[in-house]
């Protein structure tokens, strides 16, 4: 099965937006390796919008754009392949994609057939320029449908922002493995929250394994730079961000400059014991299981091995809370000891019964896994 945990990866948008060529590709796929993501298990690198031509060619297929991409896209994906990763690109269910070039409605099979033979191993497939009149689902279920005919393993990564509850049909009618459920996200706290926090409740009973809700792309590490900048983020709130993601059991697509990542970001990335929190092979996405009127959250997620993240959440602009957990809202026994450990310090603080508590700081957020002793 495709995507039996969520997919990991890069996408130009965040970081590049037009500006994206073949240089920065290679590139990017050469520090994905180099800088160790590619073993903390990033996989796909996917070049997002602006890689196409203005126009079709004259046999009506999709042509890349000769200036950006000289080497041709059937190249570029080798080079990827050669580097151990998978390749990814973009189009769009309209006439045209956001940034207003040749997309796929009316030739969903043609360009699946295209895309395979290119080597293309997943496809974001974005939501402009639909013709009026034309049943939306419908568009996502043909190129679903033309993409399994090809019969190469694509990914198919929706992305009509939630407009139309793709959680209730992407899986099962149009065939996709995951589904963007929002807007764009932008590198912000508040773009964080409202996408991260707010947006993805009750969403929790539509993932699982091949299928996952997508809160959009990472913007770890951008500090403030590139297509989706808005002022960046502190360390702390990539932290957080990176861990919220986790507890959703989202889709990890980096979105910075992977050729120069900070340390911090670096570490944030590639995190083992959280990306393993993502990636458990039970797929159960972690839901909010408590919220204060002071600003915190606790966020738990069942986890294959009996053990369950926690997540304590401190969204207040200020102040340090001590954020209370109880073992009835994890569905334990309250004489059931139970280890807790620090997922961000590798660091086992001691065995507890019946509660826990930690003080968080303002933004930031504490990541803990509960393992019953039984
Ligand atoms: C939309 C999508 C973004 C990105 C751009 C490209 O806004 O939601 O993720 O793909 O289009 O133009």
């Amino acid at each position: 099965m495709l995507a039996q945990t969520p997919p990991m990866g890069w996408n130009s948008w965040n970081t590049f937006g037009a500006a994206i060529d073949e240089e920065v590709v290679r590139q990017t796929a050469d520090a994905m390796v180099e800088e160790g993501l590619k073993d903390a298990g990033y996989e796909y690198v996917v070049i997002d919008d602006h890689w196409e031509a203005d126009a079709r060619g004259p046999d009506g297929r999709l042509v890349w754009d000769e200036a950006k991409f000289p080497g041709g896209i059937p190249a570029l994906a080798d080079y990827v392949h050669g580097r151990g990763l998978k390749f990814g690109i973009y189009s769009c269910a309209g006439t045209h994609t956001c940034g207003r070039r040749p997309a796929s409605f009316g030739y969903e099979e043609e360009d699946a057939r295209t895309f395979a033979e290119w080597g293309v191993d997943y496809l974001k497939y974005d939501f402009c320029y639909k013709p009026p009149g034309a049943d939306g689902r419908a568009l996502y279920e043909r190129m679903g449908q033309a993409l399994r005919a090809t019969g190469r393993p694509i990914v198919f990564s929706t992305c009509e922002w939630g407009s139309m509850h793709p959680w209730e049909w992407g899986a099962s009618r149009a065939g996709a493995q995951m589904w963007r459920t929002t807007g764009d996200i932008n590198d912000s706290w508040e773009s964080i929250c409202d996408i991260g926090f707010e947006k993805q409740k009750d969403l929790e009973k539509f993932a699982g394994p091949g299928r996952w809700n997508d809160p959009d792309m990472l913007v770890v590490g951008m500090h403030g730079e590139g297509n989706v900048a808005r002022g960046g983020c502190s360390d702390e709130e990539y932290r957080t961000h990176f861990s919220l993601w986790c507890i959703l059991s989202a889709p990890l697509m980096i979105g910075c400059d992977v050729r120069d990542m900070s340390p911090a970001a670096r570490d944030i990335l590639t995190a083992p014991a959280v990306i393993a929190i993502d990636q458990d092979p039970l797929g159960r996405q972690g839901y909010c299981i408590g919220q204060s009127p002071h600003r915190w959250e606790v966020w738990r997620k069942v986890l294959a091995d009996g053990s369950q993240a926690v997540a304590l959440f401190n969204r207040a602009d200020r102040a340090t809370w001590l954020i209370p957990l109880s073992w009835e809202s994890l569905g334990l026994h309250d004489r059931r000891p139970a280890i807790v450990r620090d997922l961000w310090t590798g660091e086992d603080i001691g065995e507890f019964t019946r509660a826990y508590a930690d003080t968080v700081g303002p933004h930031a957020c504490k990541l803990l896994k509960i393992t019953p002793v039984y």
